[in-house]
Order: structure tokens, then C-alpha cells, then sequence
């Protein structure tokens, strides 16, 4: 094995994590910079490249002390998926990034569903409109800011701008190409019809990748800023989940990994192209080059990061938990909806908010807490529902992404879904996905499976109790009677 080292980027909603790995798969650093998220209105997020690109450059500058740069050999980059990144002539930034959980697109949104039709968009990209999804995103740039819609040469996601200043290419990956709605996902190509319908050109989108493919090396500026050698090659890299897949070994037929991170997911892969006939799931290509099937729960770990730092104003996260007792594990009489920023799967509804039902005077701060923790994992039971439905068999899962260290969560989770949740090495899945394709793309290993069949597998698991699981099979059933119940309230409040 080589002294090569590799270096993984997982450019995040709150912070950009990176990871320096050597061949063997082993952790030596990690770093991580945070960044600010602005809220220009209720339900809106933004965010700057500038801020992405500056955490990037101080982060491998942290990672690198003390170690030799010449055994850097490659850079994969993994990144929140569908936001809108635009590029003037000089490859200038026009304005900041629209993130994935922005809902300010339910008009273009509708418009792409109702009078384009959910059976043509499903026909040309195989997924219905969401209002995160970068397609809406643009139609709302032409109607609101026309002038900077005018000005836009190139358009690019997230960890694609970070390849851009590493590279100086405009490159996309199949994974994350896919939720911009202007890809034929089956065909892995971008699609005529949809460019057309956006009112954009082929020449503004970026040329594909597959996520293990080196797009080039860093140049001489990037190189400088960073203090690397300008030989180190870059990786086209992955969407976060696509990424967080592969770092969990979540790759081939039939595998599932759940993340819980800022949003939650349930990521199913295949080896063959297949579509949810209601769309509720995404259909996607998968960084392995095949497909996956997604649910997306908006706000996950993003929920008890709001109630505890915000709401409760405490950093000590554990102690959280450890006030809920064992015993009040699936009969709490609190439930809570996590639609914070609405939602996507399965009820596609950006004006969805999030609500705590059934307090009363002596419901306790640690109920509280608990019902957070519960409403995230039905939420993800929402979307194993939908493929459950589809006949897709799901005996287990592995589990990745912050949430997966909290012991309890796990606990919860195992017997909401009532499957077993695997622990895999490392749970740091996007970044370690990110530089597992730049180990595959610098030829460290033959194919993207040999690499997880060296460096993934599980490490632990957590098993659902049969009592407790139908304890949540009925606090499920009351869940899922709120948001019908709630539906037609959402839009009063936020209007
Ligand atoms: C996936 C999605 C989120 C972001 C989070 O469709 O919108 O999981 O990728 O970073």
C-alpha cells in the first residue's frame, strides 16, 4: 500500500468537515469550520460560496500542520445537494447560494407539477418537482432577479464550486446532478427538454463526471493558497448522501443507509434504474454508477439542534437525554411534527411547520426533548413506509451522520422502524465517502467496491425490542393522523 494520503471534503449546511485518510482507510485528522446560514425571510436559506471556499481553505491549511503535503495525492469533495450556485463571465459569484431546504419555489414548484405535468418531468428527469430542487430554483431567478438571471454563464452546485476554485473546471457528478431536475437520470445525460423549459443553455451547466473520475488537479493558485502540490488530483465527488452511502459500504443492490444529519435520509441502492410510481422517493444515480432511491426528511438533526441550542439554550446535548427515563419510551403523550423548514418526502409541502402536540401542565422539558427525538424518527418511518409499499424489502439499515452517536436516538430509531440499525466504522459517511472516491480515482484500488470491501462494514448494531417496537407501532399511528389533520391550518400561519 502507498504512503498516499487523500483528503475528504463534506461541505455541510452548518460546517464544512474535512477528513485526511491514508490508503489503508485509516482517519488521521479531522477538521471542521463552521459557516453562517441566512434566513433572508421566514422558510428562505442562503448561503455564501464565498464563506464555503474560505472554511475549505482554512481547514486543510489546519489539517495539513505538521504534515508532509507532497503525500497528498488526491481531493474528494461530497456537498448538500440542489442549491443554486451562479457564476458571471469571470466566473464570479452573482449572489449567495439558494439552499436545498429554501421554500420560497412553491409557485414555480406547482407550476413544473401542475401545468408541466408530474408524468412528464417524471418521464424526462424520473422525479417530480420539489421546491429545493434547483429547476424551481432557477424559474423563481428569471421571474424575481431578472438582471442576475441575465448575467449567469455558469450554473453549479455547492461542492462543484469548491471543485471549481480547486480546479478551475466546471464539472458536476451524475449523484448530484440528479436532484437538479434537468438530468435524465436513466440516461445520464442532462435532458434538452427540461434546459429548455428553464430557459437556460447546455453551455451554462457543468460538463459530467462520474464520482470517482478525476476532473483534473489543483491549480497553481490553489494550490499556493492551500499549501499543496499542484500534482494533487481532484475527484468529480458526490452529493452528501450519495457520498455518506459509499463511506458506509451502502453501495451494489439492495443496500440501505439511513443518515441523520441536518436533514434526515433513507437511501436505498440498486443496481438496476427504477422510479417510485407516486415520486414520493427521489429516483437518483448513485456514485457507484447505478441508482438509488431517497426519501428526505428536511429537518432532522436540525430539530434538536433548534430545540436544545436554540429554544432551551444548552450546548450539553447529553444531559438532554439522560433526564428521559426508560420507561417513557413509546408512551410519550407528546408528539412533534418536524416540519420546520416544511417538508419534502413523502408530503412535498414547503408551508408545513413543525408543531408539539399534546402538552398539557405537567408534560416535562425531557418530554420534550424525547418528542423531538421520536417526531425525526417517524418522519424517516414516513419514507420506509413509501418503499415498503413499493415491495422493496428492508431488513436493516446502517445508520450514519451526527444523530447516529446519541445512544438513545439509535434506541428510538431501531424501534420506530422496527429493523436493525448497523453502526458502520466510521459515521463520518459524506467525508469519508468523498475521499474513498478520490482513493478509487487515483488508482489506490481497483473499483469503488473493492474500496468498500476494504475500508466499510459494520462495527455494532442496534436491535429493535419487540415490546417497545409496538409501543411505537401505535405512537406511530397517532403521528401520522397530525399533519392531515394540520394540512389546511399550515398555509394560514405563514401566509
Ligand atoms: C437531499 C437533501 C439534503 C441535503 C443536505 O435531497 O436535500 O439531504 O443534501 O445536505
Amino acid at each position: 500500500m502507498s504512503e498516499h494520503r487523500y483528503i475528504g471534503i463534506d461541505l455541510g449546511t452548518s460546517a464544512v468537515k474535512l477528513l485526511l485518510v491514508d490508503g489503508k482507510g485509516h482517519i488521521e485528522g479531522s477538521v471542521t469550520k463552521t459557516y453562517p446560514v441566512h434566513f433572508p425571510r421566514p422558510g428562505w436559506t442562503e448561503q455564501a460560496p464565498q464563506d464555503w471556499w474560505e472554511a475549505v481553505v482554512s481547514g486543510i491549511r489546519e489539517l495539513m500542520k505538521g504534515r508532509d503535503p507532497s503525500t497528498v495525492a488526491g481531493i474528494g469533495t461530497a456537498g448538500q445537494m440542489h442549491g443554486l450556485v451562479i457564476l458571471d463571465e469571470k466566473d464570479e459569484v452573482i449572489r449567495e447560494a439558494i439552499l436545498w431546504n429554501d421554500g420560497r419555489t412553491q409557485a414555480e414548484t406547482d407550476w413544473l407539477n401542475e401545468t408541466i405535468g408530474q408524468e412528464k418531468l417524471s418521464d424526462l428527469t424520473a422525479n417530480i418537482a420539489f421546491a429545493g430542487f434547483t429547476a424551481p430554483k432557477l424559474l423563481w431567478l428569471a421571474k424575481n432577479e431578472p438582471e442576475n438571471f441575465a448575467r449567469i454563464r455558469k450554473i453549479m452546485l455547492p461542492k462543484d464550486y469548491i471543485n471549481y476554485r480547486l480546479t478551475g473546471v466546471h464539472s458536476c457528478d451524475f449523484s448530484d446532478a440528479s436532484g437538479m431536475l434537468l438530468l435524465d437520470v436513466k440516461n445520464r445525460c442532462w435532458s434538452q427538454e427540461m434546459i429548455e423549459l428553464c430557459g437556460i443553455s447546455g453551455e451554462q451547466l457543468p460538463r459530467l463526471y462520474e464520482s470517482g473520475e478525476v476532473t483534473g488537479t489543483l491549480t497553481a493558485e490553489a494550490a499556493k493558497t492551500l499549501g499543496l502540490p499542484e500534482g494533487v488530483k481532484v475527484v468529480a465527488g458526490a452529493g452528501d448522501n450519495a457520498a455518506a452511502a459509499i463511506g458506509t459500504g451502502t453501495l451494489g443492490e439492495g443496500m440501505v443507509n439511513i443518515s441523520l444529519g441536518t436533514s434526515g435520509t433513507v437511501f436505498i441502492s440498486s443496481e438496476s434504474f427504477a422510479v417510485d410510481p407516486h415520486n414520493a422517493l427521489h429516483a437518483f444515480c448513485h456514485a457507484d454508477g447505478y441508482w438509488h432511491l431517497m426519501g428526505v426528511v428536511l429537518s432532522a438533526a436540525a430539530c434538536n439542534q433548534w430545540f436544545c441550542g436554540d429554544i432551551l439554550k444548552t450546548d450539553d446535548y447529553a444531559g438532554e437525554q439522560e433526564a428521559i427515563l426508560p420507561e417513557r419510551l413509546g408512551c410519550n403523550p407528546v408528539l412533534f411534527l418536524p416540519y420546520l423548514m416544511g417538508e419534502r418526502s413523502p408530503v412535498n409541502d414547503t408551508r408545513a411547520r413543525g408543531v408539539f402536540a399534546g402538552l398539557s401542565l405537567d408534560t416535562s422539558r425531557a418530554d420534550m426533548v424525547q418528542a423531538v427525538f421520536e417526531g425525526v424518527g417517524f418522519a424517516i418511518r414516513d419514507s420506509l413506509e413509501v418503499a415498503r409499499s413499493l415491495h422493496i424489502p428492508i431488513e436493516g439499515s446502517f445508520l450514519c451522520g451526527g444523530g447516529a452517536r446519541s445512544p438513545l436516538w439509535r434506541k428510538i430509531l431501531a424501534n420506530i422502524l422496527n429493523i436493525p440499525l448497523y453502526l458502520p466504522k466510521t459515521e463520518e459517511g459524506p467525508g469519508y465517502g468523498a475521499a474513498m472516491l478520490a482513493m478509487t480515482g487515483c488508482g489506490e484500488y481497483e473499483s469503488l467496491k473493492d474500496c468498500a470491501a476494504a475500508l466499510t462494514g459494520a462495527v455494532g448494531r442496534e436491535d429493535p425490542d419487540p415490546a417497545l417496537a409496538q409501543r411505537y407501532e401505535k405512537q406511530y399511528a397517532k403521528y401520522k393522523e397530525l399533519y392531515p389533520a394540520l394540512k389546511h391550518v399550515f398555509p394560514k400561519l405563514n401566509s
